[in-house]
């Protein structure tokens, strides 16, 4: 049976879609069956990340509601094999989503795949409390602001009452992410430090992404950032997969990260 993975934040814009995107592709590279759920109904936007947005045919209501099979709906990754994409609805009546509906597409997901991804909307849209509704674990994106650190202690606290396990008496673990660090303000002082955040917000940090112009032109592109070799922020998305999957991987601080003469050449040419 696989294992559901919601991707939770409480402000909009921090990169949980990015994330989504980068960690599927990861642990799909890493041999296991990965889906990608696109929660963010009327907004979706992981197909385009993923460079399936041609491809959507149907989405997860379809499943839902109109017979159709899920083998119809998935969308296979043109990158990996392992990697499967199910699109929102772009409807923008958030009602569309019903617990006992998706509680059976959530089941027959397990069935097929060793990992479920769910990529949810902000964490005061109404969709979000489905997607945390079978969430065995979370991912927890924030960026390093006092807002976000914030809004995400709330997110937390709608999971923690809401979700099914807790509700039959279990936890669900959550790990933080830390996204957009920018190693130079953190060390001149004007942006928060990754120990900061964990004191704030006590849950165990899974990975620190640094901030990346690249990540934009990746998403663009519909290449995630993890394909780049030379991306820090790729290599970052990679460990954080690898960690999801199970395996134990060092832990590399990109906030004392200095940059390298070619990196500094670059900075002054882009
Ligand atoms: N580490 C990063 N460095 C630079 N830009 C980033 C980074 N992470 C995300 N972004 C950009 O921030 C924007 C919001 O990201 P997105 O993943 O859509 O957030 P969310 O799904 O939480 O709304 C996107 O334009 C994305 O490319
Ligand atoms: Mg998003």
């Amino acid at each position: 049976m696989g294992i559901v993975i919601a991707v939770i934040s409480g402000k909009g814009g921090v990169g949980k879609t990015t994330t989504t995107a980068n960690i599927g592709l990861g642990i799909a590279q890493n041999d296991k069956k990965c889906v990608v759920v696109d929660f963010d109904i009327g907004q979706r936007n992981l197909d385009m990340l993923l460079g399936l947005e041609n491809r959507v045919v149907y989405d997860m209501v379809h499943v839902m509601d109109d017979g159709i099979g899920l083998k119809q709906a998935l969308i296979k990754s043109k990158i990996s094999d392992n990697l499967s994409f199910l699109a929102a609805s772009q409807t923008k009546d958030k009602s569309v989503l019903d617990s006992e509906k998706i509680s059976k597409l959530i089941d027959s997901l397990k069935k097929d795949f060793d990992f479920i991804i769910l990529d949810a909307p902000a964490g005061i849209e109404s969709g979000y409390e489905h997607t945390i509704e079978f969430a065995d674990k979370a991912l927890v994106v924030v960026n390093p602001e006092v807002s976000s650190i914030r809004d995400s202690d709330r997110a937390i606290g709608i999971l923690d009452s809401k979700s099914k396990r807790v509700k039959e008496g279990q936890e669900v673990d959550k790990f933080l992410i830390i996204n957009r660090i920018n190693s130079k303000m953190v060390q001149n002082g004007e942006m928060l430090n990754s120990d900061d955040i964990l004191d704030i917000l006590s849950i165990p940090l899974i990975g620190k992404i640094p901030e990346d112009r690249e990540i934009v032109d990746a998403s663009n592109q519909g290449k995630p950032i993890i394909l780049s070799q030379d991306s820090q922020a790729g290599q970052a998305y990679k460990r954080i997969a690898l960690r999801v999957c199970g395996e134990k991987v060092d832990f590399v601080d990109v906030e004392s990260h200095k940059e390298s003469f070619l990196q500094k050449v670059k900075g002054i040419f882009s």
